[in-house]
């Protein structure tokens, strides 16, 4: 089969670029979206310079228009899509008493608004193939609450993990799987912003390795979901957190 064009969205950095990389040296097309446009341009400069076939598309996941023009680029260049990873996020620790309403609502614009209008813009193109796959990127403070990140935060990434089942059975009977991980503390630019004590208290935190996790750690349980290897998967929200939540 033809490599598989694969759109991640916040695939400038982090996870997303994890992600990116791993889909790349597999040889499949990826679509790098993302409003950081400095780090795009990198990016897929990086990729380029290892070979891959990529495209960096300027976006922003919360404005529509933005995702429109996303996805009607990806169709005039490859005419079709087979995976769609929502990465694109953002995370802050403000606690409720200081939480304003503008802050709350670029939160959900961006990790919930943002993850369905991706999501949304990709069901035409799975429809008609009768193939796809969505992975979203929730979080274990979407199943818990948020305790050193904020309460809006840990709300976007519960939306998430109902997103994820909604457009899981929506599209199951057109044979495209959606799925989600949910990772715990991750080292990126997102929690390298946190202070240093959060940071070294959530790294002590995780009992199977006493340090936060990796980018890859996350990017390989993504892949996994991506491949065929998980095939009988779907709806399906997988912990990826060294341990420190076990639930059923
Ligand atoms: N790092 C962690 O500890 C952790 C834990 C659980 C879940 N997550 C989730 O993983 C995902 C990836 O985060 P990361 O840790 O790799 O952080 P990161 O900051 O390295 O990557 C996030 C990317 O999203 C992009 N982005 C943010 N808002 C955007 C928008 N409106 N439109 C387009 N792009 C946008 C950023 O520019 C950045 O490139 C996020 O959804 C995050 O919430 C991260």
């Amino acid at each position: 089969m033809a490599e598989k064009v694969c759109v991640i969205t916040g695939g400038a950095n982090g996870i997303g670029l994890a992600t990116a990389r791993m889909l790349a040296e597999q040889g499949e097309i990826v679509v790098l979206a993302d409003w950081d446009e400095e780090a795009l341009a990198r990016s897929e400069q990086e990729l380029a310079a290892a070979g891959a076939k990529v495209l960096a598309v300027p976006t922003n996941v919360a404005e529509k228009e933005s995702v429109q023009a996303l996805f009607a680029k990806v169709r005039q260049e490859y005419g079709r899509l087979d995976v769609l990873v929502n990465s694109a996020g953002i995370c802050r620790l403000t606690p409720i008493d200081e939480l304003s309403v503008e802050e709350w609502d670029l939160m959900m614009d961006v990790n919930l608004k943002g993850t369905f209008l991706c999501s949304q813009a990709a069901v035409p193109f799975f429809k008609a193939q009768k193939s796809g796959n969505i992975v979203n990127i929730s979080s274990v403070a979407g199943k818990v609450g948020g305790i050193a990140v904020g309460p809006h935060y840990s709300a976007s990434k519960a939306g998430v993990i109902c997103l994820t089942m909604s457009f899981a059975k929506y599209l199951v009977k057109d044979g495209v799987r959606v799925n989600a991980v949910a990772p715990g503390p991750i080292t990126t630019n997102m929690t390298d912003e946190w202070p240093d004590d959060v940071r070294e208290r959530m790294g002590r935190n995780i009992p199977l390795t006493g340090r936060m996790g990796t980018v890859e750690e996350v990017a390989n349980v993504i892949m996994f979901l991506i491949s065929d290897q998980s095939a009988f998967i779907t709806g399906e929200i997988i912990d990826v957190n060294g341990g420190v939540l076990m639930d059923i």
